[in-house]
């Protein structure tokens, strides 16, 4: 999708020189900064710092971390630690071990000499397979949203959650994907942004519906409900971090109270997630490890100071008590459907889009 007018992906690999671009995401919506990465540990700490975040990018960072872990050896040791290294750094988004059980499958068999050239070879291979996915989705969720009933005249008025959009990927976004499809289609989309305290990834997505010339505005979390009960949400979508074979969905934390909402005001809940966030290992959402993230993500404020540099403010004391659960998650019986590359189901029957995975 577009950023100041150019299509742009949200990673660049250079296997010739061994490194690969990413966008520093701790810097957005503030300054749009590319960031290199060179080894094994800025891939990893880029994950766990969230300058990379969103459930598939992970999972892409992740494979090219381990294609820049294996530029100087590549046996099998090195190979086991690498990749256990990037499994470590966020548990929630399933996609991180899809893709590295993907690298690692490739990889154990092939003789050393060949692994380097065949790590950057597939860790593209899946950067592609995203885009395309998405793609995918976004055409699905389109004749979706646009049999969704509008309340109030002309525009179809959408709302999200957290940031499940182009920066979440490598490109067009999971749950922005559809919306994308809809405004590049003529459709008079616009979109409520949830602020997504306390990472604050709305402001993520309304910068990149910015970029991209799509109306929307942004809300504070707790008004969610209270434009649902006055008529003004058609629809919600959202992006996932992992779905149980069952269909409940991990997704960022404050996900199920919109889903809740909206069971209330008779308001559709969509899903939108590739493959690579499907769970088929998992029975429920009781199987979903949720991850619980530093208190000073609460304690703490980022923005631009009056010398529009990026600073933080203390909002609270270091020794303040906080909870701070990353991710929740939505039964499978409040989502109306889940749109993944193959098409749209509801969320108790996955396997109607996926009959070849193994049901537990
Ligand atoms: O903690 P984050 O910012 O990585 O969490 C991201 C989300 O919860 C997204 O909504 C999710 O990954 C959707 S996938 C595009």
């Amino acid at each position: 999708m577009n950023i100041n007018g150019t299509p742009t992906r949200t990673l660049r690999a250079h296997p010739e020189h061994g490194s690969v671009d990413i966008i520093d995401q701790t810097r957005l919506p503030h300054a749009l900064h590319w960031l290199r990465l060179s080894t094994l540990d800025e891939a990893a700490h880029a994950i766990r710092a969230m300058q990379v975040r969103g459930a598939p990018l992970i999972g892409v960072t992740a494979a090219y971390g381990l294609a820049l872990a294996l530029s100087d050896e590549a046996g099998d040791l090195h190979l086991q630690n690498a990749a256990a290294r990037l499994r470590a750094t966020r548990p929630t988004a399933v996609n991180l071990h899809w893709a590295l059980a993907r690298m690692e499958g490739l990889l154990q068999p092939l003789a050393v000499a060949q692994r380097r050239t065949a790590a950057w070879r597939e860790a593209a291979a899946i950067a592609e397979e995203d885009v395309r996915q998405n793609a995918a989705i976004g055409q699905h969720g389109l004749v979706l949203l646009r049999r969704i009933g509008r309340r109030q005249s002309g525009v179809l008025n959408l709302m999200t959650h957290c940031n499940a959009g182009w920066l979440a990927t490598v490109d067009w976004g999971t749950a922005l994907a559809p919306v994308y499809a809809a405004h590049d289609a003529g459709l008079a989309v616009h979109v409520w942004v949830s602020e997504t305290r306390p990472r604050n990834q709305g402001l993520l997505t309304a910068w990149e519906l910015a970029q991209h010339g799509v109306p929307h505005t942004l809300i504070a979390d707790n008004a969610a409900g209270l434009l649902m009960r006055a008529g003004k949400v058609d629809a919600v979508i959202v992006g996932a971090d992992r779905v149980a074979a069952n269909g409940d969905v991990a997704n960022k934390v404050g996900t199920y109270l919109k889903a809740l909402a909206c069971a209330d005001n008779e308001i559709p809940f969509y899903v939108a997630a590739p493959r690579s966030t499907l769970d088929f290992a998992a029975a429920d959402g009781a199987a979903i490890p949720i991850e619980e993230r530093d208190g000073d993500e609460l304690r703490r404020v980022h923005g631009l100071d009056a010398d529009a540099a990026l600073a933080a403010l203390q909002q609270l004391p270091a020794t303040a008590a906080v909870a701070n659960p990353a991710f929740d998650v939505t039964p499978a019986r409040l989502i109306s459907a889940i749109i993944t590359e193959r098409g749209v189901c509801p969320a108790g029957r996955l396997n109607s889009l996926y009959p070849e995975d193994v049901h537990v």
